[in-house]
């Protein structure tokens, strides 16, 4: 089997084409390279360019006449960049998948992954969602991927192609193999700040303790980012029988800030200070899953501990510069 991957130099698109590689499915790369990297696709079959410039959609197919599902990663992921660039991040996850699509149907293709997020939803009470949940997206980011999954369900009602969301929880850790990571030297979420108090020896700040969960910092479904990978084989296999448009994609269990800090203090030599500072704006209370679509559908639970994930995390840190440089 053949899958275009797009957005597979970035960190999740990349351990995907890992993660098909390992499976004997063939993945044909297409990205801009907008904060992917080269050295992410390098052996790997890679067209380098934009998902809405039709010339090149059309190349790749004829190319590559044989590709049966494409998964959809590419797009813009920073929220408060989106904030800072609405139109911007419109015109990049909203304008150009609608293009992007429209070249898919004009070549024939009939599958597609979209990779969405759990921060659309409105979670409950007692901070669990299903797929069920009501939608309420917090942030342009966010509202580009509601957006996104809304148009597609038009355009796979009325076209011959099926759009396939996989909604995902918080990514962490690197391909176990360490063939990549993520991208940024210094990524902002708590456990990229986590590693940063560890390396720079400072405290870590907790941002928000009021929040109403078990100990007042935010939750989150930390998901292995490999384990997020083989999903995606499991529902590129088994996409045809599948009788839902929408999946998430998270561990089932919670974990509060504090809670990582004492996985991440059990996975280092030398524990990390912690201090308590106040939320960041646009910061949220978080959401874990309580679906059982993802193991039903697709016969796939996540197999890694937020330990493995952290340990991996740290590790491809260690390894980031010497594989990317700058
Ligand atoms: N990382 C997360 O926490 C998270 C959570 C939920 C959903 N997602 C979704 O998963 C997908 C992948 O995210 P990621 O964390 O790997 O981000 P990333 O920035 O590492 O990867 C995105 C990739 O898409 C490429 N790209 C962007 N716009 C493009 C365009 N117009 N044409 C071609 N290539 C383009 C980039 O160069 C990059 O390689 C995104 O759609 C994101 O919204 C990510």
């Amino acid at each position: 089997m053949r899958v275009l991957i797009t957005g597979g130099a970035g960190y999740i698109g990349s351990t995907v084409a890992s993660a098909c590689l390992d499976a004997g499915i063939e993945p044909v790369i297409l990205d801009s390279l907008v904060t992917g990297r080269r050295e992410f696709a390098e052996g790997r079959t890679f067209y380098e360019g934009d998902i809405s410039d039709g010339p090149l959609i059309d190349k790749i197919f004829g190319e590559n006449p044989d590709i049966e599902v494409v998964v959809h990663c590419a797009a813009l992921i920073v929220v408060p960049d989106s904030v800072a660039d609405p139109v911007g991040y419109y015109r990049a996850n909203v304008s150009k998948s609608l293009e992007f699509v429209d070249h898919l149907i004009r070549n024939g293709c009939e599958r597609m992954i979209f990779s969405s997020s759990a921060s659309i939803y409105r979670a409950g009470d007692d901070h669990t969602v299903d797929e069920d949940s009501p939608l309420a997206p917090q942030s342009p980011y966010a509202r580009t991927k509601a957006v996104c999954e809304a148009m597609f369900a038009d355009i796979a009602a009325g076209r011959p192609i099926r759009i396939l969301s996989l909604r995902y929880f918080n990514p962490i850790g690197a391909d176990p193999k360490m063939r990549t990571g993520l991208q940024l030297r210094r990524p902002s979420h708590a456990l990229g700040k986590m590693i940063e108090a560890y390396e720079d020896r400072v405290p870590f700040q907790i941002t928000g303790t009021g929040y109403p969960t078990r100990d007042g910092s935010g939750i989150r479904d930390y998901i292995h980012v490999w384990d997020l990978a083989t999903a995606h084989v499991a529902a590129l296999r088994r996409f045809d029988a599948l009788d839902t448009d929408v999946i998430n994609l998270g561990t089932g269990t919670g974990t509060t800030v504090r809670e990582l800090v004492e996985a991440f203090n059990r996975v280092v030599d030398r524990p990390i200070e912690v201090v308590e500072a106040p939320a960041r704006p646009g910061d949220v209370a978080g959401a874990y899953t309580r679906s059982d679509r993802a193991r039903r559908l697709l016969n796939w639970k996540a197999g890694h501990s937020v330990e493995q994930g952290i340990r991996h995390s740290l590790e491809w840190a260690a390894l980031r510069d010497s594989r990317l440089g700058d």
